[in-house]
């Protein structure tokens, strides 16, 4: 062969690698609604970055005559490039190859994209679409997955690990995206479980469809298994990019900082008036949040699970931040079981990879009942406990009202190493609302009064008398536990100086081969 036709070789191999499993399943990808892989890894890079690997591999399977069906990169494609010129490294599988089915050669190809992000120290990408092991190859694919679990367990904590669910993702498969930092959801088209709804209808006898059993909506709402649910991909290759924006690449850097133009000692006049004077009216913590980050912009994560607290990045002075926060206009913003494995994972994620928390306080405690202690509220609670407890990045605490009994400790409060507690005048610092308080601390008086109005009048006082002495932030702040009360409407700039004070923050924990988070 002359080297002319090399090169053209060359050249035809590339369009070839590029059809994927041919023109007629591209085209029922796209009938579904669905993107190519390499369309979505074109949308998901800045123009024109990125670099293909292993272009070339085929698999090496000969059972059921599959060594006669071999498709150019086998059904997923790897590399690198940037999004907003920082490098990440990328998988996409390909659903037109087998249906995106991974194969031992194909975990190969992720595995080296993974090897070659922990090297590098960047983010990796992965997009899946695919219907499991490739059945054809038995076991190699099942030790293929298993190759590609260690990876995403040792990489935990060093990169960010970001999962986008296009397609199907069942069986094992699932524990991949379930190992990384976050996975997103599309509305349509994605779904991941465990078992599917046939093996479920003979395994059990429950009839439940692909959606209802493991749909993004179920994920994003019931499980808590989706961080993001999207309506569609462009929408959640734009949510990958935006949540890259404020992360750092690795656990030895800290996140972008972003130019700022909003005036860091703004005044929100309108926070001084929104705790309502009836201690049990909610209010919504999203106005808070919005009203003193930078520009009013604010990335929630699991913006429809346990809605009763509030996690998400936003910025302070440009600089990238984690938040935490009861919502008081969600089930008085207790806590739950679902709601404080919400927030540990995610106050875990923002320690190991540099992100500054700010918790924001508005908790009547624990929610009680059977259920809760049937489900493990102890452990849980302790989780949340243990991440605020271990983390070691700046901290800064902001109690707006409630903080009630064990919720209290668990909030970020100074004892757990809270670096920076704050408190508004309207906060109440106590072991519990003032009518529980009276009726524990009183009850049997009340219970011996016959008369109504005496009995109304003896719980008034004594209500008033408690709150006299505990409804509010001074007593913490004599105990020096509140470093200061502050003007609603001044927060941002006091968060803002706070974590200006703590940019030179230096805390470890002692050494150990890892702690043992109550699971
Ligand atoms: C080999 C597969 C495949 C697989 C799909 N294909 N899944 N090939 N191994 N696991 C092929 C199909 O033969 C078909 O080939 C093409 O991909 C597209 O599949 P369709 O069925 O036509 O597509 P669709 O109707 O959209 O249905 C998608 C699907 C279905 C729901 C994913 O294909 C399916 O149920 N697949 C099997 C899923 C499964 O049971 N996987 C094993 C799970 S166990 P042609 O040539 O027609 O295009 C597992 C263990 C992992 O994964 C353990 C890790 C620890």
């Amino acid at each position: 062969m002359e080297n002319k036709e090399k090169v053209k070789q060359l050249i035809d191999l590339r369009v070839q690698a590029k059809l994927g499993g041919g023109q007629k399943r591209i085209d029922s990808q796209h009938s579904k609604g669905k993107f190519t892989a390499r369309e979505r890894i074109t949308m998901l890079l800045d123009e024109g970055s990125f670099e293909e690997l292993d272009m070339f591999v085929t698999h090496r399977c000969t059972n059921f005559g599959l060594e006669k069906e071999k498709y150019l990169g086998d059904g997923v494609v790897i590399g690198h490039g940037t999004i907003e010129g920082r490098s990440v490294y990328v998988f996409a599988q390909d659903f037109t190859v087998f249906g995106g089915s991974l194969s031992e050669t194909m975990a190969q190809k992720i595995c080296k994209v993974m090897d070659l992000a922990m090297k590098m120290g960047a983010p990796v990408i992965g997009i899946n679409d695919s219907g499991g092991a490739r059945i054809q190859e038995g076991v190699t694919a099942l030790a293929g997955y298993a190759e590609i679990f260690e990876r995403n367990i040792l990489a935990s904590g060093v990169i960010p690990q970001i999962s986008a669910i296009f397609g199907p993702c069942a069986g094992g498969a699932v524990y991949s995206p379930a190992l990384t930092d976050f996975i997103l959801m599309t509305e349509e088209n994605s779904y991941m479980f465990v078992t599917g709804p046939k093996v479920v209808k003979s395994v059990t006898g429950e009839s439940i469809s692909t959606e209802d059993l493991g749909g993004a909506k179920i994920h994003a709402t019931k499980s808590g298994v989706a961080h993001f649910r999207v309506e569609n991909e462009q929408a959640g290759i734009e949510k990958i990019r935006e949540l890259i924006s404020y992360l750092p690449q690795n656990n030895l850097e800290e996140a972008p900082v972003v130019p700022c133009n909003d005036p860091i000692n703004r005044l929100e006049d309108e926070l001084n008036e929104i705790i309502p004077d009836n201690p049990n009216q909610p209010y919504d913590m999203k106005r808070v949040i919005n009203a003193i980050v930078d520009n009013g912009k604010f990335m929630e994560v699991h913006e429809n699970y346990a809605k009763n607290i509030i996690v998400g990045f936003a910025r302070f002075n440009g600089v990238s931040t984690g938040i935490i926060a009861n919502q008081p206009g969600f089930i008085a913003g207790i806590l739950d079981c679902d709601a404080s494995r919400k927030a540990a994972r995610f106050i875990r994620f923002c320690d190991a990879f540099n992100i500054p928390l700010l918790t924001l306080v508005d908790v009547p405690g624990f929610l009680p009942g059977s259920g809760q202690e049937y489900a493990g509220i102890i452990i849980h609670g302790a989780k949340l406990m243990f991440a605020y407890g271990e983390a070691t990045v700046p901290k800064v605490t902001v109690t707006l009202r409630k903080s009630y009994g064990g919720a209290h400790d668990v909030m970020s409060s100074k004892q757990l190493r809270g670096d920076f507690n704050y408190a508004w005048p309207t906060a109440e610092i106590a072991v519990m609302g003032a009518a529980g308080a009276i009726e524990v601390l009183e009850g049997r008086t009340i219970s011996k009064m016959e008369d109504p109005e005496e009995k109304a009048k003896f719980i008034a006082e004594k209500t008033a008398e408690y709150k006299d002495k505990f409804s509010n932030p001074y007593q913490a702040a004599a105990y020096g536990y509140i470093d200061d009360v502050i003007e609603p409407r001044n927060t941002r700039f006091r968060v803002i100086r706070a974590f200006q004070a703590l940019q030179t923050k230096k805390l470890s924990n002692p050494l150990k081969k890892h702690s043992n988070i109550p699971l």
